[in-house]
Order: C-alpha cells, then sequence, then structure tokens
C-alpha cells in the first residue's frame, strides 16, 4: 500500500505530474505541462502516494488557511483505485487545516464521484440541512 504525504509542491516537477494526470484522461490539463505544474505548485496543500519513483495518486487544495478550504483535483492510477488510497489522500489535505469551517468542491456528476464524496462526508449542496445553493461559472 503507497505511503501517504503531505509535500511541499514547488519540489513537484512537470514529468511528476503528466503521468499521473494522463492516466485518468485528464487533458485539459496535460495539453499544456507549464500551466499543470504553476497550477499544482500554486496549491494551498498537496498529498501524494508514490510507488516508487512515480506518483500513483495526488489531493490538493487552495485555502485561505483560516475559513475555506476548496478541495481541488483528487485522482489516482486506475491500477490502484478501490484499495482506499483516493480516501487517504482527501484526508490527509483536509486534516492538515483542521479548524477550517467550510469544505467544498465541484465535481462531475457521476455516481462514483457522489459515492467517494459522500463516504468522506460531504454532502450535495441541494441535500444540505439547512439549504444552501452552490453557483458555477466556467469559461469555454
Ligand atoms: C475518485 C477516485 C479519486 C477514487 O479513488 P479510490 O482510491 O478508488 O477511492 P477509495 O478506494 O478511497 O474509495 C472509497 C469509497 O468511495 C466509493 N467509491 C470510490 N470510487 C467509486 C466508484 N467508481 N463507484 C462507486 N463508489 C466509489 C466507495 O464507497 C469506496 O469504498 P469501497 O471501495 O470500500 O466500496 C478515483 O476513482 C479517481 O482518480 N478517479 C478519476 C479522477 C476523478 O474523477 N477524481 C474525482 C473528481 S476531482
Amino acid at each position: 500500500m503507497p505511503t501517504v504525504e503531505l509535500i511541499d509542491p514547488q519540489t513537484l516537477t512537470e514529468a511528476d505530474l503528466v503521468g499521473l494526470y494522463e492516466s485518468v484522461g485528464w487533458s485539459a490539463y496535460t495539453r499544456d505541462p507549464e500551466k499543470l505544474l504553476a497550477s499544482v505548485r500554486g496549491s494551498h496543500r498537496v498529498a501524494v502516494a508514490r510507488s516508487g519513483a512515480d506518483l500513483v495518486g495526488l489531493a490538493r487544495t487552495i485555502s485561505d488557511g483560516v475559513t475555506i478550504v476548496y478541495l481541488q483535483d483528487v485522482l489516482v492510477r486506475p491500477e490502484v483505485r478501490r484499495d482506499g488510497l483516493g480516501s487517504r489522500l482527501v484526508r490527509a489535505v483536509l486534516d492538515a487545516d483542521p479548524d477550517v469551517r467550510q469544505r467544498v468542491l465541484l465535481t462531475d456528476a457521476e455516481p462514483g464521484q457522489r459515492a467517494f464524496y459522500t463516504a468522506l462526508g460531504f454532502t450535495e449542496a441541494h441535500d444540505h440541512d439547512p439549504g444552501l445553493r452552490a453557483f458555477v461559472r466556467m469559461s469555454v
């Protein structure tokens, strides 16, 4: 079972990230490796899992460090899924900011994602009590 560790994002390289992001098919990121590296290096927290020298999983957050943590990018290589690694990565980045009140994220409307985040204690905004609305404005 790969070890999960919080790392200094500045230590990551393009080569570290491109293989992992390609393995989950996120071509919007991998077609511009320079931007991919800048985005991950600009994160608040980054947790990674390695197999030897290769990254097999990563989770990262964006945050003011006080009131809100936004969970952005949780990815695990297909060959090591359903063994608890994604959950351990998310816990590692979230547990690093235990006093923050709001933990939020946006993800695809797939049943697997819903099951994954529900198992981690997240509630979809429209199911939240008291009621909440989540809004998004994407660029095309
Ligand atoms: C989502 C993802 C990170 C999950 O990683 P993982 O290591 O397989 O997750 P875990 O093993 O910790 O799963 C924990 C629980 O979440 C639920 N779950 C996870 N993936 C699921 C799926 N595809 N279908 C249904 N439930 C799922 C299950 O309840 C699972 O527990 P179980 O295996 O004991 O049934 C991984 O599938 C992935 O990288 N997907 C592609 C990228 C992505 O969509 N990321 C999320 C949006 S940012």
